[in-house]
């Protein structure tokens, strides 16, 4: 006899219902909200897992206007590292750029364009900017010992700060260069404006970027990991996510209000799967919460613990009380299909965190194999045994003081599916017929409006194709039943 009994639904048994609709899909809005005060200009964002994302992923997912959440299994340096990549990566003024002495020498110059990968580099001494030095100077300069200052171009175009992006476009036109210096009043050197941000920002009107233009990225941590938040913090992360397998624990609660005393950011924590743990996390100070215990898809938790929620009614139960504080909810986990998005939101989430369906992409972390012919990625659980042995700090999984572990994930192959914009493309595009089959406008009333119905398993099978697939679509997968 069941103490409690409840039935739980995933994305399988539920479909949504469609309404009447003077809505075509490209009139509709996909914005939402990730946190309490960070939008979002598409409803995904990319797991924090080793094989998933990473610097790469990161600038590609928040150039379509998604995010990227960097794993939290590399050392604090490197994670925090990355995290200074991808807010680099593209920015209006690149504030306290890299520079360098005019008597160093051009091995020296080689070495820090190299490392980060950077072209041109401003020469200051002792405080003053007296040139610039760039791969053009030193294209065809094979000794390594020659001086910057012999090489360096001294004839300086600088702006100021308040400099408009017209303004700054004409005078790199008009002086045929490719970097602007930006100083202070008094001549010191303050930042960078270089024509390829200028490009990148212009190819990519969607993106998710901070208050001063750059690229937002988050950074999972786990429990404890002050350190690491502290490194995070100085790199400019945007965004905070405490991430455990159990986020209605103790250590994770604690490590919520420790954050929030400490440093001005938003944090997310999680998982978790019930209407108390949501409370709990929200009351701790986390400004969304993250839903998902077991729906992964290289997930055993369920099966090796015999603990979880299916997905749908685990959003159910968690944003109902969510929404009473204004807090948003993430999927997190169990999408396997692209409409499995529109579905997560329709029960109440905001946005949907994925591993499985990016873990195939060309900019995720996994390497390629090349099985019977057919192209692959590799993608593990972060609680499988090899991602348990290679993690650094406590991870997102129980380890006992003997540092011993029980795997609750497996390691596997996905198929490569090529970049991620192609990739999100389809699964916005999906969404986006979802709106206008349902009618409605905007993902916040799409949230709020849409019917889901649970669907028989006869329904289940007939929702997919009966027949034998010819050549299969981008955006289907036949597995796993
Ligand atoms: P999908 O289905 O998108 O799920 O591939 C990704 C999410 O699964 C969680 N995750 C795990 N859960 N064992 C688990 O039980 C694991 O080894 C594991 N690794 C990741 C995590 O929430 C991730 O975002």
């Amino acid at each position: 006899m069941l103490k409690k009994k409840k039935y739980a639904l995933t994305f399988d048994d539920v479909s949504i219902v469609p309404g009447y609709s003077q809505v075509l899909p490209g009139e509709t809005d996909v914005s939402t909200r990730l946190t309490k005060s960070i939008k979002l200009n598409i409803p995904i964002r990319s797991a924090a897992m080793d094989t998933v994302t990473e610097e790469k992923m990161a600038i590609a997912m928040s150039q379509q206007g998604g995010m990227g959440i960097i794993h939290q299994y590399l050392t604090p340096q490197e994670q925090a590292e990355q995290v200074r990549k991808v807010k680099r990566y593209e920015s209006w003024i690149i504030e306290n750029p890299i520079t360098i002495e005019p008597k160093k020498t051009v091995g020296a110059v080689k070495k820090i364009m190299r490392e980060n990968q950077i072209s041109g580099i401003p020469v200051v001494e002792n405080g003053k900017l007296v040139g610039i030095i760039t791969k053009r100077d030193i294209l065809f300069v094979e000794n390594n010992s020659l001086k910057v200052e012999d090489l360096m171009t001294k004839k300086l175009v600088t702006v100021l700060k308040d400099i408009t992006r017209d303004k700054a476009k004409q005078t790199l036109q008009k002086n045929k260069i490719e970097k602007l210096l930006v100083t202070k009043k008094d001549g010191k050197l303050l930042g960078l404006i270089t024509v390829k941000d200028i490009l990148r920002k212009e190819k990519y009107p969607n993106a998710t970027r901070d208050s001063v233009g750059r690229l937002m990225v988050g950074a999972a941590v786990g429990v404890g990991g002050m350190k690491r938040v502290e490194l995070l913090y100085k790199e400019d992360v945007d965004v905070i996510v405490v991430d455990s397998a159990h986020g209605h624990s103790k250590n994770v609660l604690n490590t919520i209000k420790q954050i929030k005393k400490q440093f001005d950011i938003d944090v997310i924590g999680g998982n978790v799967v019930t209407a108390k743990a949501t409370e709990d996390l929200i009351a701790a100070g986390a400004d969304a919460i993250k839903i998902g215990v077991g729906a992964g898809s290289i997930c055993t938790t369920r099966v090796v613990t015999g603990v979880g929620v299916p997905q749908i009614t685990s959003i159910e139960s968690c944003s109902e009380v969510a929404d009473k504080y204004d807090i948003p909810v993430i999927s997190d986990g169990g999408i396997k299909q692209y409409g499995d998005i529109a579905k997560a939101i329709a029960a109440g989430a905001s946005s949907a965190m994925i591993g499985g369906l990016l873990a195939g992409t060309e900019e995720a972390p996994g390497k390629k194999v090349l099985l019977e012919g057919r192209l692959f990625k590799e993608y593990r659980g972060m609680g499988s045994e090899a991602a348990l042995e290679a993690r650094y700090g406590p991870g997102r999984y129980f380890v006992s003081p003997k540092g011993k572990t029980v795997p609750e994930g497996v390691e596997g192959l996905v198929d490569f599916i090529g970049p991620v914009p192609e990739v999100l493309h389809d699964m916005v595009g999906g969404l986006k017929n979802a709106m206008g089959y349902a009618g409605i406008k905007t993902l916040k009333e799409f949230r709020k409006k849409t019917k889901l119905v649970e669907v028989s398993l006869g329904g289940q099978r007939e929702s997919h194709p009966s027949v034998r697939i010819t050549k299969e679509p981008r955006n289907y997968r036949a597995f796993p039943g």
